[in-house]
């Protein structure tokens, strides 16, 4: 018999991780101030347990909304096209946006965040992400959506907890870990 779920990453690791990232955040937006605070778009639904920790521990004045992006996969595209469901409209002219998102995986999820909101005026645009699977990466996207902030780079291993789900089960898992669906 073998064993559905391995630990990855321990909550305290995670928590850890936050701190400092969280620092490193706050000390790259020292300048941001309460009438242009950071801008801080939390992706749903995955990213709201990181970003929940992340912000709280942020020391610099910020404001927090939340997108959706959702990725269509079929026969022609087996790797999925991504589309806004939610934040397409935010308005983010002449503002510092940070990115907060669970993990990026072939990238394409943020590749058209990060284009959009560049797009739409942002004065910069960075990505925080809590995993960092290099490895899936789709070519052409390598350099572009590499998070500004990462938290942990991973293999490719299935994972579940901290907000990363399997059909919307197991988020709430206080660590991240690596799932084996196949496993009895
Ligand atoms: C997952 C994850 C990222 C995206 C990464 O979202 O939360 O947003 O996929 O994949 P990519 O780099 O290949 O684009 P999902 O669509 O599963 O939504 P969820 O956060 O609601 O689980």
């Amino acid at each position: 018999m073998s064993q559905a779920f391995t630990t990855l990453i321990p909550n305290d690791k995670i928590r850890s991780r936050i701190s400092e990232l969280a620092a490193s955040i706050s000390a790259d937006y020292a300048g941001s101030t309460e009438d242009n605070p950071v801008l801080l778009l939390c992706t749903l639904r995955g990213a709201a347990f990181f970003a929940a920790d992340l912000v709280r521990a942020l020391t610099v004045p910020c404001e927090l909304d939340f997108i959706k992006v959702h990725s269509y996969f079929d026969d022609v595209n087996p790797s999925g096209i991504p589309v806004f469901e939610l934040g397409r409209e935010i308005n983010v002219t002449g503002r510092d946006v940070l990115i907060i998102e669970d993990i990026v995986d072939t990238g394409q999820t943020m590749d058209l965040v990060k284009r959009h909101y560049t797009e739409h005026g942002a004065k910069s645009v960075r990505i925080a992400a809590l995993l960092n699977k290099p490895s899936r990466r789709l070519p052409g996207l390598k350099d572009m959506v590499d998070p500004d902030y990462s938290g942990f780079e991973i293999p490719d291993l299935f994972v579940v907890g901290w907000g990363l789900d399997f059909n919307e089960k197991y988020r709430l898992l206080p660590d991240v870990m690596v799932y084996d669906p196949d496993a009895v």
